[in-house]
């Protein structure tokens, strides 16, 4: 069970991930001096953040606390506890002394009350799989009629360091937020972020180090040699994740670079450094990335990657051949976008498995489910069943495959989601109603959980259940 009462309590031990000695251009909302140096005055919550990096090293396979291995990304590393398999992607410099990093954000404010409590969906997780949500704010949230939800609504991150043990900035890591000008980093809002995860003790995912979109105009639109754009990249990927060095547990360093067509086809048009610089360039990305967090897990993220079909097999061939030339790539997520007007492969658990075989981490990194929505925007009860159904099948998959380590939701209030804002006329897609009453899709997925870990006996009798005991039955699900 993975719980804040069972976690270790280390000596805080703050110190600057050297993200700030790089040299950067100016980085607005850098961190305080003092902070990156010191410790704070509150010992308890220093112990907190301590802690932290005592439970986010458990259960991430083969780097943590194994100094000096060699680093062959992609052979198996030596029998660990991850999941039991003792598979892992062996990565971590030999040299660069792996799980030594500490994140230099150290907690200021006190942790969120009542968080991971039994009857959450953090708290009855297995302790090797993280159930993540996302700081929700920019993107479609700009748009929108309220502020962003992460940075002005504290009952919204109440929740979300209650109920979940993982978050994704769902915007403000994206290049046109991080670099908004050239050469001008922001990390006003992303930092907000890293420090609301450290102080309750939840693992990041960060979200993208490249992508096709959302990319700043001086970039899409300026006129670069090869030379200047390769510059740009790779000061980009070693400003970022330096900066959070110790923080971010994943980064999703190539977002979506396969395309829709038939054949999958590498997106050599739209996406600026693949078509400037060649997919040569993915080499380069991750080694970037792994050369400024050794510890840092380094994803593929994409969607329609949800069984057996030509895009995962592009990715599946890559990552192998990647992995064969030593490039440190260690994990594949499956964004898991999914609507009821489509059908759903049954090979969900068979594609994360293939990708498991070759000693990589998988991760659920997106999941939602939508449907078309009557005028109270909710989906037919046919359809909630459905999709509550299927969450339900990719859980269970991520939990059967040994090293699938997180499975992050996409969304929290259906009104704030991007589902409704990218799909018109669909929605109920999230795992609460408005004012945050759960759904039959968030009591499917804790008693896939507790079933998981506990048995069904102690789903139909632990008094802690009751609240979802009864929403499915009246759901009839
Ligand atoms: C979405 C955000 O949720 C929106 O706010 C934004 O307007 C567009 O991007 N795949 C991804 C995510 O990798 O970054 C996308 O997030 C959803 C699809």
């Amino acid at each position: 069970m993975f719980t804040r009462s069972n976690r270790r309590t280390l000596a805080a031990a703050v110190v600057c991930a050297g993200a700030l000695a790089l040299g950067t251009p100016a980085m607005a909302g850098a961190v305080p001096a003092h902070q990156a140096s010191s410790q704070t005055a509150d010992e308890g919550i220093a112990a907190k953040a301590a802690d932290k990096q005592g439970q986010k090293s458990q259960g991430r396979p083969d780097h943590a606390g194994q100094p000096g291995k060699p680093d062959h990304a992609g052979q198996p590393g030596p029998p660990d506890h991850a999941k039991g398999n003792g598979k892992g992607p062996g990565h971590g410099g030999g040299t660069d002394a792996p799980g030594q990093t500490q994140c230099q954000f150290t907690p200021e404010g006190g942790a969120v009350e009542g968080a991971w409590e039994r009857d959450s969906l953090a708290g009855v997780a297995p302790e090797d799989l993280r159930i993540g949500n996302i700081a929700a704010g920019g993107g479609h949230h700009s748009d929108a009629d309220y502020p962003d939800p992460f940075p002005s609504d504290p009952e919204y991150r109440d929740h979300v360091a209650q109920e979940y043990s993982s978050v994704t900035h769902e915007n403000y890591l994206k290049w046109e937020f991080v670099q908004p000008e050239q050469g001008v980093y922001d990390f006003e809002q992303a930092d907000a972020v890293v420090a609301f995860a450290e102080v309750n003790g939840m693992d990041l995912r960060g979200h993208a180090l490249s992508w096709h979109s959302q990319n700043p105009d001086w970039l899409e639109e300026g006129d670069f040699s090869e030379a200047e754009l390769r510059e740009i990249l790779e000061d980009h990927v070693r400003t970022v994740v330096s900066r959070y060095a110790g923080c971010i547990d994943q980064w999703d360093v190539a977002n979506e670079i396969f395309q829709d067509d038939e054949a999958a086809s590498i997106r050599d048009s739209e996406n600026i450094w693949i078509r400037e610089l060649g997919p040569e360039i993915l080499d380069d990305i991750f080694t970037w990335a792994h050369e400024e967090d050794p510890d840092a897990l380094l994803f593929y993220n994409d969607y329609n990657v949800d069984g057996l079909n030509a895009k995962a097999d592009r990715y599946y061939d890559l990552i192998s051949e990647q992995l064969e030339r030593g490039v440190p790539v260690h994990g594949f997520g499956a964004q898991t976008h999914l609507s009821m007007q489509y059908g759903f492969d049954d090979s969900y658990q068979e594609n994360l498995q293939r990708f498991d075989d070759l000693g990589i981490h998988t991760a659920v990194t997106e999941i939602d489910v939508r449907g078309e929505v009557d005028e109270n925007d909710m989906m037919s009860p046919e359809d909630r069943a459905g999709a509550a159904e299927r969450y339900a099948t990719v859980l269970q998959a991520c939990l059967d495959v040994s090293l699938c380590n997180s499975f992050t939701i996409w969304g929290t209030l259906d009104a704030q989601s991007w589902v409704p804002n990218t799909f018109p006329g669909e929605g109920d897609a999230t795992l609460h109603e408005g004012d945050y009453e759960r759904k039959p899709t968030y009591c499917i997925l804790q008693r896939t959980l507790v079933e998981h870990e506990e048995g069904a006996s102690a789903w139909k009798d632990d008094a802690s259940f009751e609240e979802c005991r009864g929403i499915l039955e009246e759901a009839g699900v």
